[in-house]
């Protein structure tokens, strides 16, 4: 049983064949997903394959790279998004500064703005952190985000950072990348974090894992990414998958 906590299915890679591939997840073990929006019209597309779909529930949320959109008039539109059933939770939010646009003054308000959103809805984050370690930490302590407590998703920094996230009661995402040969940061931290805090992810249609790297990735990937933490952890895959599973349900609350 694997939870995909992190998928874009509504991207234009699965145009050709999303609802036969969608249609055959839960056949293949994956029994629920999260599609994250990154935009407005992402969140909605989310929402959209949430309520096709019983095993999909959404995320509404503006990525920073997107964060530029942002008004308050459609920002009123995003909480009204977020008010419906099946979002679990507000993402993905953070800072990037790899793209460093737009500017990170207006990255920084939209990411304080979206985690106060998500406390007043009572949802979980989705945090995308790039290259911004320290500045997401400040905000997410300054914000008080540990209220609404979530995922750093596609977790990339290594063990001190964290030991820094866990300690505000976040879960790390974790994905593809941790079975490519160089990832030893992300093998350290998979090592370290307890189990109970970490979720699978996808990210699809990226960062699809060895041995199917470059190629466009979906949930029938995660079987691998499990078996390399189990790897790393000394525990057996299905263990791994249970673990994860519950882990996710527990931060999203879908019961
Ligand atoms: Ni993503």
């Amino acid at each position: 049983m694997i939870f995909d906590t992190h998928a874009h299915y509504n991207d234009e890679a699965f145009d050709e064949d999303r609802d036969e591939l969608l249609k055959s997840l839960p056949e293949n073990g994956i029994k629920l997903v999260v599609n994250v929006g990154a935009n407005l019209s992402s969140t909605e597309e989310s929402i959209a394959l949430a309520e096709q779909y019983d095993f999909i529930y959404a995320a509404a949320g503006v990525h920073p790279s997107d964060s530029g959109e942002l008004t308050e008039a459609n920002f009123l539109l995003l909480e009204s998004m977020a008010s419906h059933k099946k979002v679990k939770a507000i993402g993905e939010i953070g800072l990037d500064y790899y793209w460093d646009e737009p500017d990170r003054a207006v990255q920084k308000e939209w990411f304080a703005r979206q985690i106060a959103l998500a406390k007043k809805c009572g949802l979980p984050i989705v945090v995308h952190s790039r290259d911004a370690a320290k500045d997401t930490l400040d905000i997410l302590k300054a914000e008080k985000a540990d209220e609404a407590g979530g995922i750093i998703h596609c977790f990339s920094y290594g063990t001190e950072m964290a030991r820094e996230f866990l300690n505000l009661g976040f879960y790390l995402g974790i994905g593809g990348v941790l079975t490519f040969k160089n990832a030893r940061k992300l093998k350290e931290v998979a090592a370290y974090a307890p189990l109970d805090r970490i979720v699978l992810e996808t990210d699809c249609p990226y960062m699809a894992p060895v041995p199917n790297r470059g190629k466009r990735n979906s949930s029938l990937n995660l079987p691998y990414v499990a078996g390399e933490l189990g790897r790393i952890k000394g525990v057996a895959e299905d263990e791994i998958q249970r673990a994860t599973f519950e882990n996710g349900r527990r931060l999203y609350r879908i019961l």
